[in-house]
This record gives structure tokens, C-alpha cells and sequence, in this order.
């Protein structure tokens, strides 16, 4: 009987250890899909180290990159299920459970980066974010990357006919997939992870997207052709499940808003920077050809796209619109 006395303390002992260890250090687990070396891949590890010293490790942030968790398009349910805590989709992403996301996709919306900062942090931000409370979602903020690209396996594409009848990749987005529509191009919804092997097989001939995320993953290995077009904006939008978020304490939830604050104004600097670097590489690459559209040859593929902005206002309502119009003056 004694013996059994003591193992049973001993027992008792441990597991309280160990309950005491499990409330010590909170773990957020970040899942995202791009490579370390882009602006997100680098801000959510800034964010990491930020919130894990300002918290003398009592929070860690685990970050999960390149998908190696959930691709682009589990990682919101599992968000939402609580099965990791943070996720930063490209706002894209977001558009078929929120329509009123499709404005950010608009071609031609953000005529400046200074643009994107408006409507990021913006009245439109902050009704975008707002709308994601209804699925239990809190929206922290919105990341930086850049203006999106085009790339193809087949010719120059310079003005709206040189798209006709390509195939190329989309995120899901009604808005992308009508832009391509009104081009005359068709459109597969693939995965971000999943683009390069497509494009190796020649499964689709081309895709848009920044030149970080062209670099990084080696998409312009199987393309001949990129078209610096800067037809529209790629960003992200930082969330946190809700339940988790109203589980922390009023310290934690102030570190974590001052180190988000901190990685926001970062990477609206460096995604400028890292995208300029990257399509310094992507130039020096032979066997890839980079026209750059003049102010002429953008106009022509404006006016081939202007029907999306009715589509889109429909949606989204005048008041949502009429802040992005007001950007073009
Ligand atoms: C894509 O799917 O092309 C991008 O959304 C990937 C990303 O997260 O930047």
C-alpha cells in the first residue's frame, strides 16, 4: 500500500506541472502559404519574435509556411474550427464568403501604393474587416505585397487581344475571373502550391501575381513571357479566431495589437522594396522576356475591363464605390 500511496502523489504531482505548464505558454499557430523570403513570409516571422519577447515567452507563435499546414484553400476552415489561430489569406481568398471583398480586386483600383494604404486603413478596411465578425472572425489588419503581374508561356502580352484564348491560374475571385473573361481568356481555380506543377505540365499557360511570389516560387521557370502590368493589387488580411482572441488577457491582446501595429507599418515599407528586388532578379533570368505596358497600352486594357466596375458596385454598394473612385482623380 505504500508504495502505491507515492506513485499515485508522484502521479498527482506531474500532472499539475503540467496543467500549470499548458497555462504558462499560450501557442498561436500561424498557418500561410508563400515562401519565408516574401513581405509575409517575413512579417509573420517578425510578428513571432515581436509577440514572443514582448510577452517574455508566454505566447509563442509557431509559424507555418509554404502551405506545409493548410493550403489556401482549407487554411479559413481550420481558422475557423479553431484548428490553428491566425491566418493571413490574400483578401482574394475572402471574396465568395464576403462579396463585399470583391472592390479590392477591381483592375485598376489602386492607382499608388499610397491608394492601398487609404482603403486599407481606410472607412473600406474597416467595413471589410467588420464584416467578418458575423463568422467568428476578428480581422487585426491588412498585410502589404504588391501589384500583380502577368506571366504566360505562349507570347508578349501587351494589349487585351494578346489574351486570347489562354488559360491561366486564379485565386477563387469572381472579379479575377471575369477580368480574364472580358480578355478573353479562360481560368482554373488552383491552389497557390499547386501553380508551379501546373504550369510545368502546361495544364495552364500562364497566371498573375506578384513578383515576390513569382520569384520565390520559380513560377516564371516554365514562362516565356511577364507583362509588368500592375492591372491589380495583391494584400492580405491578418485574422485571428475570435473565441481564442477573447480568451487572453487585456496585456496580451494590447502586446499582440502594438506588435501587429508594428509588422503592418514594416511591411506597407518592405513589400515595396522586396517586390522592386524581386523583379530585379526575375530580369536577369534569359530565358524570360519583360515588356512593360505604357500608359497607352493600360488604358486599352481599362477599357476592355470597365464593365466589372458596374458588377462590382452592384455588389458592394455606391458607397463602398464611390471611395474608389474618388481614388483616380
Ligand atoms: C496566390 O494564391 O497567388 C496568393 O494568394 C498567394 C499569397 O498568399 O500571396
Amino acid at each position: 500500500f505504500f508504495g502505491f500511496d507515492l506513485s499515485e502523489a508522484s502521479r498527482t504531482l506531474e500532472y499539475d506541472d503540467e496543467q500549470e505548464g499548458i497555462q504558462d505558454e499560450l501557442i498561436i499557430q500561424f498557418s500561410h502559404v508563400v515562401a519565408e523570403n516574401t513581405p509575409k513570409g517575413m512579417a509573420a516571422r517578425r510578428f513571432a519574435s515581436l509577440v514572443e519577447s514582448r510577452t517574455d515567452g508566454e505566447i509563442k507563435v509557431q509559424v507555418h509556411s509554404n502551405g506545409t499546414l493548410y493550403n489556401d484553400q482549407q487554411e479559413y476552415q481550420a481558422l475557423k474550427e479553431g484548428r490553428v489561430e491566425m491566418i493571413a489569406p490574400a483578401t482574394s481568398n475572402l471574396t465568395e464568403r464576403f462579396p463585399k471583398w470583391q472592390v479590392l480586386d477591381l483592375p485598376f483600383a489602386f492607382p499608388s501604393h499610397q491608394a492601398v494604404e487609404e482603403v486599407y486603413e481606410g472607412a473600406i478596411g474597416e467595413t471589410l474587416l467588420q464584416d467578418l465578425e458575423q463568422e467568428g472572425i476578428k480581422g487585426l489588419t491588412f498585410w502589404y505585397n504588391g501589384y500583380k503581374q502577368v506571366t504566360n508561356n505562349s507570347r508578349p502580352i501587351i494589349y487585351p487581344n494578346d489574351f486570347d484564348r489562354l488559360h491561366f491560374r486564379i485565386m477563387p475571385s469572381p472579379v479575377i475571373e471575369a477580368q480574364f473573361e472580358q480578355l478573353g481568356a479562360s481560368t482554373s481555380v488552383l491552389p497557390f502550391n499547386k501553380t508551379y506543377r501546373n504550369l510545368e505540365v502546361g495544364f495552364v499557360n500562364g497566371q498573375e501575381n506578384t513578383a515576390s511570389n513569382i520569384y520565390s516560387k520559380k513560377l516564371y521557370q516554365d514562362q516565356s513571357y511577364m507583362t509588368i502590368s500592375n492591372h491589380g493589387y495583391l494584400g492580405y488580411a491578418v485574422l485571428i479566431n475570435q473565441e481564442f482572441w477573447d480568451s487572453l488577457s487585456k496585456e496580451h491582446k494590447q502586446i499582440i495589437e502594438s506588435s501587429m501595429a508594428e509588422t503592418t507599418s514594416w511591411i506597407r515599407r518592405h513589400a515595396i522594396e522586396l517586390n522592386d528586388e524581386h523583379t530585379r532578379r526575375l530580369r536577369q533570368q534569359e530565358n524570360l522576356q519583360i515588356d512593360y505596358l505604357t500608359q497607352a497600352q493600360r488604358e486599352a486594357w481599362k477599357r476592355r475591363l470597365t464593365s466589372i466596375y458596374d458588377d462590382v458596385e452592384a455588389v458592394v454598394g455606391e458607397n463602398l464605390m464611390r471611395e474608389i473612385y474618388d481614388l483616380q482623380d
